[in-house]
């Protein structure tokens, strides 16, 4: 965007359809200054990621937490909380709900007249396959999805729940339950092992993935991936561009290779492939390297530079 002016050219979406993956930088700007305060037409680098995810029908997003062994102390869980690790994905709906609701703002100068709105929208259809999708994942994994929402207040939450109920029929071997979102935030804290597969709104989704993700020890851990009907996917990291950290060569690589290694798997079908770059990882953390962000007492503080090539030598 800082080249262009503009955050999603068309050359951009064309070359992204073109593909068959897209691994996406973090998104961000120069921190302090907000730089895109006074663009003309009100464009930002978030909008850019929105609308390639609108735009390539990525409504599946796909957020693993996973506490790895050899990072448990990095927690800021208490060590009996997590002593038997974390492993949870959030199925996180990512293309409708609030985030692309109507949105309006009248009399916008601020005064005691102005209001803004923000239309919370799904439908059917946009509710029934993300249900779907959750539900898939968990036939391989435990067979269990906690569906978070706030059905005690929004009306999209009672259809949420109404078409979770037939979804359920279709999968009779699957354990589900409904978990109002305020609590889901507490449980999340105070007894994080209970959750296994978590389905939720777009919002709920991004609050509760930055919540689940530090109770692994580091945003920078994690990677996501978006997905639609096809094998085309987007990846990327969980986490933000960190600009107050810009070329200091301190950024934990980890969650991008990690994002990799789900793009080799979800839109390339190489497993094999994407099981050795996860493994690669554990090995480089089992020989005690560390970025500053999961760095303690008694192991090798390491640079983002010489993190990647440890994990590159690893695959070698
Ligand atoms: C995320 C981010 C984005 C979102 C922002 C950058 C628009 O927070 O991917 O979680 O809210 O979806
Ligand atoms: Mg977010």
């Amino acid at each position: 965007m800082q080249k262009t002016n503009c955050s999603l050219p068309n050359e951009t979406i064309e070359a992204c359809k073109e593909s068959h993956a897209i691994l996406l930088g973090a998104v961000g700007g120069a921190v302090g200054t907000d730089r895109w305060k006074d663009h003309p037409t009100g464009d930002r680098p978030e909008k850019g990621l929105l609308r390639i995810r609108e735009q390539l029908g990525l409504y599946c997003n796909l957020r693993p937490a996973i506490l790895y062994p050899q990072l448990k102390s990095a927690s800021p869980l208490r060590a009996d909380l997590v002593k038997d690790g974390l492993d949870i994905i959030i199925v996180r709906e990512l293309t409708s709900g609030i985030y692309f609701g109507k949105k309006s703002r009248v009399n916008g100068d601020c005064d005691e007249t102005t209001f803004a709105t923000d239309e919370l929208y799904y439908n059917k259809k946009e509710i029934t396959r993300i249900l779907e999708d959750g539900f898939n994942v968990a036939m391989k994994r435990n067979k269990y999805v906690t569906i978070v929402d706030k059905a005690n207040v929004l009306e999209t939450s009672k259809l949420w729940r109404e078409i979770a109920e037939e979804v359920a029929n279709k999968f009779p071997e699957i354990t589900y339950k409904f978990m109002y979102v305020d609590n889901a935030a507490m449980q999340l804290i105070v007894n994080p092992t209970q959750f296994d597969v978590i389905i939720t709104t777009n919002m709920f989704g991004d609050i509760l993935s930055d919540e689940a993700s530090v109770l692994t020890g580091s945003i920078g851990m994690l990677p996501s991936a978006s997905l639609g009907n096809t094998t085309l996917g987007l990846y990327e990291p969980s986490h933000g561009s960190a600009p107050d950290i810009a070329g200091c060569d301190i950024a934990n690589p980890l969650a991008t290779i990690l994002s990799v290694a789900m793009m080799l798997r979800h839109s390339l079908n190489l497993e094999a492939e994407a099981k050795s770059i996860e493994n690669a990882v554990g090995a480089v953390l089992d020989c005690n390297y560390r970025t500053k962000d999961i760095f303690e007492e008694g192991k090798i503080l390491v640079g983002t530079n010489e993190m990647s090539n440890l994990v590159i030598k690893e695959l070698k």
